[in-house]
Protein backbone atom coordinates (compact mmCIF):
# COMPACT_ATOMS: atom_id res chain seq x y z
CA UNK A 1 0.00 0.00 0.00
CA UNK A 2 1.48 3.57 -0.97
CA UNK A 3 1.63 6.17 1.34
CA UNK A 4 -0.82 8.31 -0.50
CA UNK A 5 -2.98 5.97 -0.19
CA UNK A 6 -3.24 5.02 3.44
CA UNK A 7 -3.20 8.59 4.35
CA UNK A 8 -5.50 9.33 2.17
CA UNK A 9 -7.68 7.04 3.61
CA UNK A 10 -6.79 7.72 6.73
CA UNK A 11 -7.30 11.65 7.25
CA UNK A 12 -10.91 10.92 5.12
CA UNK A 13 -11.61 8.64 7.73
CA UNK A 14 -10.40 10.84 10.38
CA UNK A 15 -12.03 14.04 8.73
CA UNK A 16 -15.21 12.10 8.53
CA UNK A 17 -15.34 11.34 12.31
CA UNK A 18 -14.64 15.25 12.66
CA UNK A 19 -11.85 15.31 15.59
CA UNK A 20 -8.15 15.03 16.33
CA UNK A 21 -9.16 13.42 19.41
CA UNK A 22 -9.93 10.05 17.00
CA UNK A 23 -6.69 10.71 15.10
CA UNK A 24 -5.02 7.92 16.72
CA UNK A 25 -8.11 5.66 17.66
CA UNK A 26 -6.43 3.91 14.70
CA UNK A 27 -3.25 3.13 16.17
CA UNK A 28 -1.58 0.43 17.56
CA UNK A 29 -0.17 1.10 20.47
CA UNK A 30 2.42 -1.07 22.81
CA UNK A 31 3.18 0.32 25.93
CA UNK A 32 3.42 -2.45 28.05
CA UNK A 33 7.21 -2.10 28.61
CA UNK A 34 7.03 1.41 28.77
CA UNK A 35 4.84 1.59 32.11
CA UNK A 36 7.80 -0.02 33.74
CA UNK A 37 10.24 2.42 35.26
CA UNK A 38 13.45 1.33 36.21
CA UNK A 39 16.31 3.79 36.73
CA UNK A 40 19.17 3.53 35.84
CA UNK A 41 18.58 3.35 32.52
CA UNK A 42 19.97 3.87 28.77
CA UNK A 43 17.74 3.95 25.60
CA UNK A 44 18.66 4.01 21.85
CA UNK A 45 16.88 4.38 18.64
CA UNK A 46 19.63 2.27 17.16
CA UNK A 47 17.68 -1.26 16.89
CA UNK A 48 20.98 -2.88 14.96
CA UNK A 49 23.87 -4.84 16.96
CA UNK A 50 25.90 -2.29 17.10
CA UNK A 51 23.03 -0.54 18.80
CA UNK A 52 22.40 -3.34 21.40
CA UNK A 53 26.45 -3.04 21.69
CA UNK A 54 26.23 0.50 22.24
CA UNK A 55 23.50 -0.39 25.02
CA UNK A 56 25.78 -2.81 26.66
CA UNK A 57 28.43 -0.03 26.94
CA UNK A 58 26.41 2.63 28.00
CA UNK A 59 25.09 0.35 31.07
CA UNK A 60 28.05 -0.93 31.82
CA UNK A 61 28.67 2.82 32.98
CA UNK A 62 25.44 3.39 34.97
CA UNK A 63 25.61 -0.13 36.64
CA UNK A 64 28.96 0.88 37.84
CA UNK A 65 27.42 4.35 39.59
CA UNK A 66 28.49 6.17 35.96
CA UNK A 67 26.87 9.12 34.93
CA UNK A 68 24.08 9.15 32.33
CA UNK A 69 26.42 12.01 30.61
CA UNK A 70 29.09 9.20 30.68
CA UNK A 71 26.96 6.92 29.26
CA UNK A 72 25.19 8.57 26.52
CA UNK A 73 28.72 9.57 25.17
CA UNK A 74 30.05 6.18 25.67
CA UNK A 75 27.21 4.61 23.64
CA UNK A 76 26.91 7.55 21.07
CA UNK A 77 30.66 7.11 20.07
CA UNK A 78 30.24 3.21 19.29
CA UNK A 79 27.45 4.05 16.69
CA UNK A 80 29.35 7.13 15.56
CA UNK A 81 32.52 4.98 14.50
CA UNK A 82 30.63 1.88 12.92
CA UNK A 83 32.12 2.32 8.92
CA UNK A 84 28.95 0.41 8.04
CA UNK A 85 26.10 2.65 9.59
CA UNK A 86 25.63 4.95 6.53
CA UNK A 87 23.52 7.45 8.49
CA UNK A 88 26.12 8.63 11.29
CA UNK A 89 29.51 9.48 12.15
CA UNK A 90 32.49 7.54 10.19
CA UNK A 91 30.61 6.27 6.69
CA UNK A 92 27.41 8.76 6.88
CA UNK A 93 26.12 9.21 3.53
CA UNK A 94 28.08 12.66 2.29
CA UNK A 95 26.30 16.15 1.14
CA UNK A 96 25.37 16.93 -2.75
CA UNK A 97 29.11 17.88 -2.93
CA UNK A 98 30.38 14.31 -1.52
CA UNK A 99 31.63 15.63 1.24
CA UNK A 100 30.37 14.55 5.04
CA UNK A 101 29.14 17.05 7.40
CA UNK A 102 28.03 15.76 11.08
CA UNK A 103 25.78 17.29 13.42
CA UNK A 104 25.49 16.31 17.23
CA UNK A 105 24.58 17.50 20.46
CA UNK A 106 24.19 16.90 24.22
CA UNK A 107 22.30 18.00 26.72
CA UNK A 108 23.09 17.72 30.31
CA UNK A 109 20.14 17.91 32.60
CA UNK A 110 22.30 17.58 36.26
CA UNK A 111 23.60 21.18 35.39
CA UNK A 112 21.22 22.51 32.46
CA UNK A 113 23.86 22.55 30.02
CA UNK A 114 24.43 21.95 26.15
CA UNK A 115 26.46 21.76 23.46
CA UNK A 116 26.26 21.20 19.52
CA UNK A 117 28.35 20.90 16.47
CA UNK A 118 27.03 21.55 12.96
CA UNK A 119 28.12 21.11 9.54
CA UNK A 120 31.31 19.33 11.28
CA UNK A 121 33.72 17.64 8.92
CA UNK A 122 36.27 15.02 9.40
CA UNK A 123 35.92 14.35 13.28
CA UNK A 124 34.78 10.93 13.78
CA UNK A 125 32.58 11.60 16.99
CA UNK A 126 30.72 14.91 16.72
CA UNK A 127 28.54 13.94 19.88
CA UNK A 128 32.03 14.31 21.74
CA UNK A 129 33.30 17.65 20.77
CA UNK A 130 29.35 18.90 21.47
CA UNK A 131 30.75 17.72 24.56
CA UNK A 132 33.68 19.41 25.20
CA UNK A 133 31.76 23.05 24.00
CA UNK A 134 29.45 22.17 26.63
CA UNK A 135 31.45 21.51 29.24
CA UNK A 136 34.37 24.16 28.36
CA UNK A 137 32.98 27.26 27.04
CA UNK A 138 30.82 29.41 27.44
CA UNK A 139 28.63 28.66 24.36
CA UNK A 140 26.23 26.18 22.79
CA UNK A 141 26.58 25.42 19.23
CA UNK A 142 29.82 25.61 17.18
CA UNK A 143 29.74 24.95 13.02
CA UNK A 144 31.99 24.30 10.08
CA UNK A 145 35.46 25.44 10.34
CA UNK A 146 35.05 26.67 13.48
CA UNK A 147 33.76 23.79 15.00
CA UNK A 148 36.38 21.91 13.12
CA UNK A 149 39.31 24.06 14.17
CA UNK A 150 37.78 24.17 18.03
CA UNK A 151 37.86 20.49 17.97
CA UNK A 152 41.86 20.39 16.48
CA UNK A 153 42.87 22.21 19.27
CA UNK A 154 41.32 19.89 21.84
CA UNK A 155 43.25 17.20 19.87
CA UNK A 156 40.43 15.38 17.74
CA UNK A 157 42.75 13.66 15.13
CA UNK A 158 41.61 14.51 11.52
CA UNK A 159 40.18 11.81 9.15
CA UNK A 160 38.50 11.34 5.74
CA UNK A 161 34.30 10.09 7.05
CA UNK A 162 33.76 8.91 3.29
CA UNK A 163 33.99 5.49 3.31
CA UNK A 164 34.37 4.21 -0.28
CA UNK A 165 30.80 1.98 0.70
CA UNK A 166 29.57 5.93 1.15
CA UNK A 167 30.99 7.42 -1.87
CA UNK A 168 29.22 4.53 -3.98
CA UNK A 169 25.98 5.23 -2.86
CA UNK A 170 26.46 9.10 -3.17
CA UNK A 171 28.32 8.38 -7.16
CA UNK A 172 25.20 6.13 -7.91
CA UNK A 173 22.83 9.05 -6.49
CA UNK A 174 25.08 11.87 -9.02
CA UNK A 175 24.01 9.81 -12.18
CA UNK A 176 20.40 9.94 -11.20
CA UNK A 177 20.31 14.18 -10.28
CA UNK A 178 17.55 16.33 -10.24
CA UNK A 179 14.66 14.25 -9.34
CA UNK A 180 16.16 13.72 -5.40
CA UNK A 181 18.03 17.33 -5.15
CA UNK A 182 16.81 19.35 -2.42
CA UNK A 183 16.42 22.35 -4.84
CA UNK A 184 12.98 23.63 -5.69
CA UNK A 185 9.99 24.53 -3.10
CA UNK A 186 9.74 22.88 0.33
CA UNK A 187 8.40 19.55 0.30
CA UNK A 188 5.15 19.82 1.53
CA UNK A 189 4.44 22.86 -0.93
CA UNK A 190 5.39 20.66 -4.35
CA UNK A 191 2.24 20.90 -5.76
CA UNK A 192 -0.85 18.36 -5.55
CA UNK A 193 0.81 15.13 -5.85
CA UNK A 194 3.09 14.22 -3.49
CA UNK A 195 6.36 15.32 -4.90
CA UNK A 196 8.04 14.72 -1.30
CA UNK A 197 7.16 11.10 -1.25
CA UNK A 198 8.41 10.91 -5.11
CA UNK A 199 11.66 12.41 -4.14
CA UNK A 200 12.09 10.09 -0.94
CA UNK A 201 11.23 7.12 -3.55
CA UNK A 202 13.90 8.55 -5.78
CA UNK A 203 16.64 8.26 -3.26
CA UNK A 204 15.39 4.61 -1.33
CA UNK A 205 15.41 3.46 -5.54
CA UNK A 206 19.23 4.82 -5.56
CA UNK A 207 20.26 3.56 -2.44
CA UNK A 208 18.46 0.31 -2.24
CA UNK A 209 20.07 -1.07 -5.39
CA UNK A 210 23.40 -0.58 -3.66
CA UNK A 211 21.40 -3.23 -1.32
CA UNK A 212 20.79 -0.99 1.66
CA UNK A 213 17.82 0.78 3.21
CA UNK A 214 17.82 4.66 3.05
CA UNK A 215 17.63 6.19 6.06
CA UNK A 216 17.79 9.87 7.15
CA UNK A 217 18.79 8.19 10.06
CA UNK A 218 20.20 9.78 13.18
CA UNK A 219 20.94 7.88 16.48
CA UNK A 220 19.51 9.34 19.53
CA UNK A 221 20.93 7.95 23.53
CA UNK A 222 18.74 9.43 26.29
CA UNK A 223 19.77 7.97 29.99
CA UNK A 224 18.83 8.63 33.78
CA UNK A 225 21.45 7.39 36.36
CA UNK A 226 21.05 6.15 39.64
CA UNK A 227 20.91 9.72 40.99
CA UNK A 228 18.01 10.78 38.78
CA UNK A 229 20.07 12.81 36.78
CA UNK A 230 19.17 12.99 32.94
CA UNK A 231 21.60 13.23 29.60
CA UNK A 232 21.31 12.50 26.10
CA UNK A 233 22.54 12.78 22.81
CA UNK A 234 21.46 13.33 18.77
CA UNK A 235 24.16 12.35 16.35
CA UNK A 236 24.03 12.18 12.65
CA UNK A 237 25.39 12.61 9.52
CA UNK A 238 22.58 14.22 8.25
CA UNK A 239 20.00 14.13 5.16
CA UNK A 240 21.96 12.19 2.43
CA UNK A 241 23.49 14.54 -0.43
CA UNK A 242 22.06 17.69 1.63
CA UNK A 243 22.91 20.81 -0.03
CA UNK A 244 26.05 21.95 1.72
CA UNK A 245 25.61 23.68 5.01
CA UNK A 246 22.51 22.25 5.32
CA UNK A 247 21.80 21.84 9.21
CA UNK A 248 19.25 19.36 10.33
CA UNK A 249 17.12 19.07 13.72
CA UNK A 250 20.45 17.07 15.68
CA UNK A 251 22.32 19.94 16.68
CA UNK A 252 19.33 22.07 17.59
CA UNK A 253 18.93 22.19 21.49
CA UNK A 254 14.75 21.59 21.57
CA UNK A 255 14.71 19.82 17.73
CA UNK A 256 16.41 16.90 17.17
CA UNK A 257 17.59 16.54 21.59
CA UNK A 258 15.86 17.91 24.59
CA UNK A 259 16.59 17.05 28.61
CA UNK A 260 14.82 18.77 31.54
CA UNK A 261 16.28 17.07 34.54
CA UNK A 262 12.72 17.28 36.71
CA UNK A 263 11.02 15.48 33.51
CA UNK A 264 13.06 13.62 31.09
CA UNK A 265 14.27 13.50 27.65
CA UNK A 266 13.49 13.25 23.91
CA UNK A 267 15.44 12.88 20.77
CA UNK A 268 14.16 13.33 17.23
CA UNK A 269 15.67 11.18 14.08
CA UNK A 270 13.84 11.89 10.67
CA UNK A 271 12.67 14.80 8.70
CA UNK A 272 14.68 17.12 10.39
CA UNK A 273 13.59 20.13 8.80
CA UNK A 274 9.89 18.89 10.29
CA UNK A 275 11.06 18.40 13.77
CA UNK A 276 13.08 22.05 13.62
CA UNK A 277 9.85 23.66 12.81
CA UNK A 278 7.87 21.80 15.44
CA UNK A 279 10.31 22.23 18.27
CA UNK A 280 9.20 18.31 18.86
CA UNK A 281 11.94 17.18 21.57
CA UNK A 282 10.79 20.04 23.87
CA UNK A 283 6.76 19.42 22.95
CA UNK A 284 7.67 15.69 24.14
CA UNK A 285 9.52 17.08 27.38
CA UNK A 286 6.91 19.76 27.81
CA UNK A 287 4.14 17.04 27.30
CA UNK A 288 5.35 14.88 29.55
CA UNK A 289 5.84 17.52 32.34
CA UNK A 290 2.11 17.75 32.10
CA UNK A 291 1.79 14.30 33.04
CA UNK A 292 1.81 12.46 29.47
CA UNK A 293 3.30 8.85 29.28
CA UNK A 294 6.89 8.87 26.97
CA UNK A 295 4.48 6.82 24.48
CA UNK A 296 1.44 9.38 24.82
CA UNK A 297 4.08 12.28 24.53
CA UNK A 298 6.04 10.66 21.36
CA UNK A 299 2.65 10.11 19.82
CA UNK A 300 1.07 13.73 21.00
CA UNK A 301 3.85 15.18 18.89
CA UNK A 302 3.12 13.21 16.01
CA UNK A 303 -0.12 14.34 16.42
CA UNK A 304 0.89 18.00 16.58
CA UNK A 305 2.97 17.69 13.28
CA UNK A 306 0.22 15.98 11.18
CA UNK A 307 -2.26 19.20 12.10
CA UNK A 308 0.10 21.51 11.02
CA UNK A 309 0.56 19.98 7.45
CA UNK A 310 -2.99 19.53 7.24
CA UNK A 311 -4.54 22.63 6.38
CA UNK A 312 -1.27 23.31 4.38
CA UNK A 313 -1.17 20.29 2.15
CA UNK A 314 -3.31 17.00 3.38
CA UNK A 315 -1.03 14.99 0.97
CA UNK A 316 1.90 15.77 2.66
CA UNK A 317 3.72 12.65 5.03
CA UNK A 318 7.01 13.66 6.65
CA UNK A 319 8.80 10.70 8.31
CA UNK A 320 10.03 11.34 12.15
CA UNK A 321 10.83 8.91 14.31
CA UNK A 322 10.99 10.06 18.56
CA UNK A 323 12.51 8.10 21.66
CA UNK A 324 11.29 9.54 24.89
CA UNK A 325 12.24 8.37 29.08
CA UNK A 326 10.96 10.07 31.93
CA UNK A 327 12.55 10.48 35.55
CA UNK A 328 11.49 7.33 36.58
CA UNK A 329 12.64 5.20 33.53
CA UNK A 330 9.60 5.10 31.71
CA UNK A 331 9.99 5.19 28.01
CA UNK A 332 8.36 5.43 24.92
CA UNK A 333 8.81 5.59 20.77
CA UNK A 334 6.68 6.33 18.01
CA UNK A 335 7.09 6.40 13.91
CA UNK A 336 5.27 8.38 11.96
CA UNK A 337 5.27 5.79 8.62
CA UNK A 338 6.52 2.60 8.62
CA UNK A 339 5.44 -1.04 7.97
CA UNK A 340 6.34 -2.22 11.53
CA UNK A 341 5.43 0.15 15.05
CA UNK A 342 9.01 2.02 16.11
CA UNK A 343 11.23 0.18 17.87
CA UNK A 344 14.27 0.88 20.09
CA UNK A 345 16.71 -0.53 22.43
CA UNK A 346 16.07 0.14 26.35
CA UNK A 347 19.65 -1.08 28.79
CA UNK A 348 18.25 -1.56 32.33
CA UNK A 349 18.21 -4.18 35.46
CA UNK A 350 16.60 -6.47 32.82
CA UNK A 351 19.19 -6.59 30.53
CA UNK A 352 19.34 -5.42 26.63
CA UNK A 353 15.82 -5.39 25.88
CA UNK A 354 13.88 -4.44 22.18
CA UNK A 355 10.96 -1.96 22.95
CA UNK A 356 8.22 -1.72 20.89
CA UNK A 357 6.24 1.41 20.59
CA UNK A 358 3.33 2.71 17.66
CA UNK A 359 3.00 3.57 14.11
CA UNK A 360 1.26 6.20 12.98
CA UNK A 361 0.90 5.38 9.05
CA UNK A 362 0.96 1.38 8.65
CA UNK A 363 2.20 0.98 5.27
N1 LIG B 1 17.30 14.05 11.51
C1 LIG B 1 18.48 14.25 10.81
C2 LIG B 1 18.44 15.32 9.84
O1 LIG B 1 17.40 15.64 9.29
O2 LIG B 1 19.48 15.87 9.57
Amino acid sequence: MSNNISRRSFFNKSIGLGAGLLLFKDLKIHSSGGKIGKTPIIITDHTNETGQNAMKAGWEILANGGSALDAVEKSTNIVEVDPEDVSVGYGGLPNEDGVVQLDSSIMDGKTYSAGAVACLENIKNPCSVARIIMEKTDHVLLVGKGALDFARKWGFKEENLLTDKARNIWLKWKENLNPDDDWGAPDHLRGLRDLAQQKLSALRRTVEAQGIEFTYGTTNHLSVDKNGDIAGITSTSGLSFKIPGRVGDSPIIGAGLYVDNEVGAAGATGRGEDVIKSCASYYIVMRMREGRTPQEACEDAMKMIIDKYKKVNPNFFPGEKFIALNKKGEYGCALMTGKDPAKMYVANSDGVNIYTGSVVFKK
